[in-house]
C-alpha cells in the first residue's frame, strides 16, 4: 500500500473543502502547502495536489511539477478546483494548458466543480472578477451587473472518479 498525502492550496476554502473530503475518504494526510516540510515527502508514495484555478492556471502547480520531475517514482494526482459548470470539456482543456506536451504531466488530473466565494475572496480578485464581468458583459453587449453574488457548487458526488483512481492506485 502507498502512503497517501493530500496537499492544498486555498484562497477562499473550495480546494480546501475537496482536500478536507478525499483525506477524510481516503483517511490519510492532509497538509496546507504553506505548511508542508519537504523533508516529509520521501514518506509518502501518492501525492494528490489540489488548488483554484485563476485565469484559467492552477495555483502554485510551478513548484509542484519541479517536485514531480525530481520524484519520478511517486504517483502524482492534481485536482484544480473552479466555477466553470462544465465538467469534461472543461477538464481537458485545463490539462492542456497547465502541461503542455513534452512537460512532465500527472498520473491522473481531475477538475471539480466549486463556485466562487466574495466574501473570503481579497479586495485584488474582487476587481479582477469585476474586470471580467465587465469585459463578458461587453462581449455579449449586455448591461453591466454591479452585483457580486457568491454560489457553491461543491459536490462530493464529483469526488467519485478521483477517489475510484487513487484507491487503485495506492494498492
Ligand atoms: C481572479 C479569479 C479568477 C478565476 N479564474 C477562474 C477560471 O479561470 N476558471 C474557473 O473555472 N474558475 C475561476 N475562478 C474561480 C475559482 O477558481 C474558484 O472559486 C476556486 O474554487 C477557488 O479555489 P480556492 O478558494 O481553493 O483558492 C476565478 C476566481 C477568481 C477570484
Amino acid at each position: 500500500m502507498k502512503k497517501v498525502l493530500v496537499l492544498y492550496k486555498s484562497k477562499t476554502g473550495f480546494s480546501q473543502r475537496y482536500a478536507e473530503w478525499i483525506a477524510g475518504d481516503l483517511q490519510c494526510d492532509l497538509v496546507a502547502f504553506s505548511e508542508f516540510e519537504m523533508e516529509t515527502l520521501s514518506d509518502y508514495g501518492l501525492i494528490i495536489y489540489g488548488a483554484g484555478l485563476y485565469a484559467g492556471q492552477i495555483r502554485g502547480l510551478g513548484k509542484i511539477k519541479r517536485w514531480m520531475k525530481d520524484s519520478p517514482n511517486k504517483t502524482w494526482v492534481v485536482f484544480a478546483t473552479g466555477a466553470t459548470p462544465t465538467r469534461e470539456s472543461y477538464e481537458e482543456l485545463i490539462f492542456k494548458t497547465n502541461f503542455r506536451q513534452g512537460e512532465v504531466r500527472p498520473a491522473h488530473f481531475f477538475y471539480l466543480i466549486s463556485g466562487i466565494n466574495y466574501e473570503k475572496m481579497g479586495v485584488f480578485d474582487r476587481l479582477l472578477m469585476k474586470f471580467f464581468s465587465s469585459m463578458d458583459a461587453r462581449k455579449r453587449k449586455a448591461p453591466r451587473s454591479a452585483k457580486q453574488t457568491s454560489i457553491d457548487l461543491t459536490n462530493r458526488d464529483y469526488l467519485t472518479d478521483l477517489l475510484r483512481y487513487v484507491r487503485l492506485k495506492a494498492r
